[in-house]
């Protein structure tokens, strides 16, 4: 486990390590959250008091804690500007359990075999689009190809209309990605998100399009089976549907969170196994033989371990809560550090080492691998990223032999909350 050297509370120090992980890179989190026995105080512009975690047994506490002590709302407000007050993202408590359990037929368990299907069609045009003996880039054409998988779940939007979204949504999430709406989110009070009219004119154009379709499909009088029809179709307790308003914080929050963080998960993934010539090939035989998905579930569970595409994710103090000996004062933000927590010696014997056979044996389980969160703001998507990912995985090295176009590991990019291969996963595909 974690030795803990010398506690370092103070939030002024805390605070230093961003500004260091941003030159150094990240492994200056992880060095700080040994020190500290997996927890320190920091304090960020405009969002205030915050505890960085990498501890399971204190995560655990954090995800199991009631929605009225710890929540995940107050800590999702930076993402209101894009998924709206009344997101999945935004909401607590009988909300938010109704919202996800009409969303959820749409992206779980009898949804997943029809869907496995089309992502099978898309991993094979994706394979189609790869340049053959040169190197390239993979990470672009996933990210294109996961982005066609999310509109068409969603609201089944036909290929020939996709590029009308696709550039709609890029630019919106040029604005909510850059370091502009941090400084604008920590001016906020100052009116600073509502006076931004390049954020306003982008996001105009994405709800234009989402609240045509609502429209269209009310005029027919066919919702559809597709995400949009669930929540078109959905009642409350009183019989009344839902208003265009929140249906538009569903979609948006369901394209934000598919957006790069299945294409980074799995460019990783590619990132990863491409230099290790056991796995990969071991990889290729599983995919040839196509009876068995053990050893793709592992590559997967393993990527994610080492390289979660989400660094972190957040929640917020309600009422004081007792953490670590320590009590967090109301208002305070937790970030619980996917990377660090990921890495813990005591879980994972040397944790740096990519090795999928840690995964042959048992599951992912407990709060010492959460790669979509945990408790009940669990990612909606996760059983559809795994799906898609471990396809993709599979089409891909039935196909095609790949290899690293540079034998070096390719460093992390950390942009907002995600993390992706900092050389966009190159590698030279050759027939098979
Ligand atoms: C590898 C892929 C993915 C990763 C690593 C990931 C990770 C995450 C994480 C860390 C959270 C926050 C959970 C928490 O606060 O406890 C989250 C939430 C969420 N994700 Fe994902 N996600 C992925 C793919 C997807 C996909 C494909 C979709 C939709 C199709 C999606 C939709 C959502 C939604 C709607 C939420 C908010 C859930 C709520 O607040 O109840 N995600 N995801």
């Amino acid at each position: 486990m974690r030795k803990p050297m010398q506690p370092i509370w103070e939030p002024w120090v805390g605070s230093a390590v961003l500004p260091a992980a941003l030159i150094v890179g990240d492994r200056v989190v992880d060095r700080m959250l040994t020190r500290t026995g997996g927890m320190f105080g920091l304090w960020f512009p405009g969002i205030g008091k915050a505890v960085m975690v990498a501890d399971p047994t204190l995560v655990r506490e954090i995800c199991r804690a009631p929605a009225d002590v710890v929540d995940s709302a107050g800590a999702n407000r930076v993402q209101e500007p894009v998924i709206g007050p009344q997101g999945l993202g935004s909401l607590e408590g009988a909300d938010h359990r109704r919202l996800r359990a009409v969303m959820a037929p749409a992206v779980r368990d009898r949804a997943l075999p029809r869907l496995r299907t089309a992502t099978e069609e898309l991993a094979e045009q994706v394979v189609g689009q790869c340049p053959v003996g040169t190197p390239f880039s993979l990470r672009p054409l996933l990210h294109q190809a996961m982005m066609r998988a999310v509109l068409e779940i969603t609201m089944s939007v036909e290929r020939s209309r996709q590029n009308v979204w696709l550039r709609a949504i890029q630019q919106l999430f040029l604005l909510a990605d850059s370091y502009e709406i941090t400084i604008r989110y920590a001016l906020r009070h100052a009116g600073a998100l509502a006076l931004w009219p390049s954020y306003h004119r982008a996001k105009d154009v994405c709800d234009r399009l989402i609240l045509d379709e609502i429209s269209q499909r009310r005029r027919r009088g066919d919702e559809g089976d597709d995400l949009l029809g669930m929540l078109l179709r959905a009642r409350d307790e009183r019989g009344a549907r839902l208003t265009d308003g929140v249906i538009r914080d569903q979609v948006m929050s369901m394209i934000a969170g598919a957006r790069t963080t299945t294409s980074n998960g799995l460019a990783w993934a590619f990132e990863r196994v491409v230099r290790h010539p056991d796995a990969l090939s071991r990889l290729s035989d599983e995919s040839d033989k196509g009876s068995e998905d053990v050893y793709a579930s592992a590559v997967l569970y393993e990527a994610l371990r080492v390289r979660p595409p989400v660094a972190f994710f957040g929640r917020r103090v309600r009422r004081p809560f007792d953490l670590g000996g320590r009590r967090l004062a109301p208002n305070t933000t937790i970030i619980i550090h996917l990377r660090s927590l990921h890495h813990d010696p005591g879980l994972y014997p040397d944790p740096a080492a990519f090795r999928p056979d840690r995964w042959l044996d048992r599951r992912p389980a407990g709060y010492g691998w959460m790669p979509f969160g945990g408790g009940s703001h669990t990612c909606l998507g996760d059983r559809l990223a795994i799906m898609q990912m471990k396809t993709f995985l599979q089409v891909f090295t039935r196909s095609l032999a790949l290899s690293p176009a540079d034998r070096r590991d390719e460093p992390v990019r950390w942009k907002a909350i995600s993390n992706s291969p900092g050389a966009d996963c190159r590698v030279v595909a050759r027939h098979r």
